[in-house]
């Protein structure tokens, strides 16, 4: 069985699970039928969309009033003869009221002894909403962080702009370099006891290219592989939504195949091959120009 996390989008999608949060601990509830406790969810029932069976779960299955709630991704979980796909929400609950009528007799707070119900599942999906909630927007008090993680990349590869110790950019430049991409665009980090990664986007500035957005992203080794580099992106699509940005472009170098193979996992299409764009340790290399199209909504 094989789980994993993709873009969040239209499609056949059969489950919602509800990682759910009140007062800084994590809920999981125990079905009549059951002696294990897992986290809440359900069916999507005909007619109802993700996002209201994950409200219809939530309240039904730990009775919560009121709540954010926040799409994570669609995970999926293939098995030999098939592959399933829900939708991954995280929840913090503001007020819970007593449980309804339901199939759910406890709710707890979660506990190390608990026994999952879904254990090669659901461990996995709490981990990437962990993930998730360590994604946050940049701000100016993260210079001296991101001119750390900068050098660190630098340094650990050759898949970026600049070559190790080639950096001559201050802290005071980087936290200029925050203020602008605060007001032209967007940067998330990844901010798990000091910044591993980020994704950034610069939006075109003149009338003809505002709809366009230019990406870069890079995370440390340590945490390649993750999923945070999916993550990263379901934030900026959101972003990208929000501020109606139709056209999302990039570059990578061709023999970058984790960075192709994200990319084309989130749904970038190659466009063409910048011949020689680069020159790496005396060897020119090429790069693909990889862009996506998003539906413009006219709210
Ligand atoms: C490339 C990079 C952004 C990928 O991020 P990541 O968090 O490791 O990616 P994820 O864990 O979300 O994996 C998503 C997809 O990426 C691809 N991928 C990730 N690591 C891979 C690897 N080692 N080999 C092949 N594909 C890989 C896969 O398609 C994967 O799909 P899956 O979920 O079906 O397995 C990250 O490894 C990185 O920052 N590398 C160094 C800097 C860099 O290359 N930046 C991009 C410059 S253009």
């Amino acid at each position: 069985m094989k789980i994993n996390i993709h873009e969040t989008k239209e499609r056949s999608l059969k489950y919602v699970v509800i990682a759910a949060m009140y007062n800084n601990e994590w809920l999981m509830v125990k079905h009549k039928d059951r002696t294990t406790y897992e986290i809440p969810g359900g069916h999507i029932e005909v007619g109802e969309t993700a996002l209201q069976a994950a409200e219809r779960e939530l309240y039904e299955e730990t009775g919560a009033l009121s709540f954010e709630l926040l799409a994570v991704g669609d995970y999926s979980v293939e098995r030999y003869d098939s592959c399933n796909y829900g939708r991954l929400f995280y929840a913090k609950i503001d007020t819970i009221g007593s449980l309804p009528d339901s199939e759910i007799v406890d709710v707890k707070p979660m506990q190390a002894e608990f026994k999952w119900t879904y254990e090669k599942i659901q461990p996995i999906l709490l981990q990437y909403v962990k993930n998730f909630l360590s994604i946050r927007e940049v701000e100016l008090k993260d210079a001296r962080g991101l001119y750390e993680l900068f050098h660190q990349l630098d340094q650990e590869t050759k898949y970026m702009m600049y070559e190790a110790d080639e950096r001559q950019t201050t802290i005071e430049e980087v936290r200029h370099r925050i203020e602008m991409i605060r007001k032209n665009g967007i940067m998330y980090v990844i901010d798990d006891n000091g910044l591993g990664g980020f994704i950034m986007m610069n939006k075109g500035s003149c009338n003809r290219i505002k709809h366009v957005g230019y990406i870069v992203i890079g995370m440390k080794l340590s945490i390649a592989g993750q999923k945070y580099g999916t993550l990263l992106f379901n934030r900026l699509f959101e972003y990208s939504k929000l501020n109606h940005l139709h056209r999302l472009e990039l570059s990578v170098m061709t023999h970058n195949l984790a960075g192709v193979s994200l990319y084309k996992k989130m749904g970038f299409q190659i466009e063409g091959i910048k011949n020689d764009a680069m020159l790496i340790d005396g060897e020119y290399v090429d790069e693909y120009h990889m862009s996506k199209l998003l539906e413009v909504s006219n709210e």
